[in-house]
């Protein structure tokens, strides 16, 4: 079932009603579906909820000029909306930018914690210039050969090579979404706050996640993070670069229903 949030954040609900839910928060540029296989495997026995970050999916774009601390108020409007105090967190990529954000601020809301191919330093300056360019290049250009682009850096080589539907699936998600939504994100993100300070504040379980072979987002960053997180594990998925949840969701899975049950 799909709702909005008064300030048009479009959220989906699956699996029982009751019970602290798992909050997936998807990666840049892609909306909930990217979480297609977990909602699938998770909603038999948990409570879970997808929503579409603003700018992406069914959410309102909003003025377009969009920060990761905008990012994290629309996900305490799901919460809100949906009358749930504390949620157990799990965001891949730019949905981890948020969630670590989200704990920082509002560690009262988050039980438990999944950090999936992210990381907790701000952009460099190379990385901030990078982003810059590709708003530059899809608004002169459109979506579609950034969306090719990005799916190249984004999956192991065997995936690009043996599983040609997730290059589909990927490639089909971004381009549904806006010039407008997506340019306001790659801003948020290079102006994102470096968490890496609050980590050690971080007092509730938290599962770390990274695809062996992720670049963007690489497993010696999963390593820092799980060095400063006092109650972390780290678990390397196999077969995976950064969309570790895609490639190989039945370890991706595995992994996620054994930290929800320990
Ligand atoms: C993502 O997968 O969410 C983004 O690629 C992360 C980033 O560009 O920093």
């Amino acid at each position: 079932m799909s709702s909005k949030t008064p300030a048009g954040i479009a959220y989906f609900e699956f699996g029982p009603t009751q019970g602290t839910p798992l909050v997936l928060i998807h990666g840049f540029p892609l909306s909930h579906a990217m979480w297609d296989a977990q909602i699938k495997a998770l909603s038999t026995t948990h409570r879970v909820i997808a929503y579409d970050i603003r700018g992406f999916g069914a959410s309102d774009v909003g003025t377009g000029q969009a920060s990761i601390e905008f990012f994290v108020d629309d996900l305490m409007g799901v919460l809100d909306a949906l009358k749930v105090d504390k949620a157990i967190l799990c965001g891949l990529s730019m949905g981890g930018y948020i969630a670590l954000r989200a704990v920082e601020r509002h560690p009262e809301r988050v039980e438990r914690l999944i950090l999936c191919d992210t990381r907790s330093e701000a952009d460099s300056n190379e990385a901030k210039v990078k982003r810059a360019k590709a708003v530059q290049s899809i608004q002169k250009d459109g979506i579609e050969p950034f969306a090719k682009e990005f799916v190249k850096g984004v999956l192991a080589a065997k995936t690009l090579e043996s599983k040609p539907e997730i290059v589909k699936i990927l490639i089909h998600q971004i381009s549904k979404n806006s010039v407008v939504g997506i340019c306001g994100a790659l801003i948020a993100m290079a102006a994102r706050t470096d968490t890496t300070e609050a980590l050690p504040k971080i007092k509730v379980p938290t599962l770390i996640l990274v695809g062996e072979e992720d670049k963007l987002t690489p497993p010696d960053s999963a390593r820092k993070m799980a060095g400063l997180i006092p109650q972390s594990k780290l678990e390397i998925i196999p077969g995976a670069a950064h969309m570790s949840n895609l490639e190989n969701p039945d370890v991706f899975n595995a992994k996620i229903a054994g930290f929800l049950k320990a």
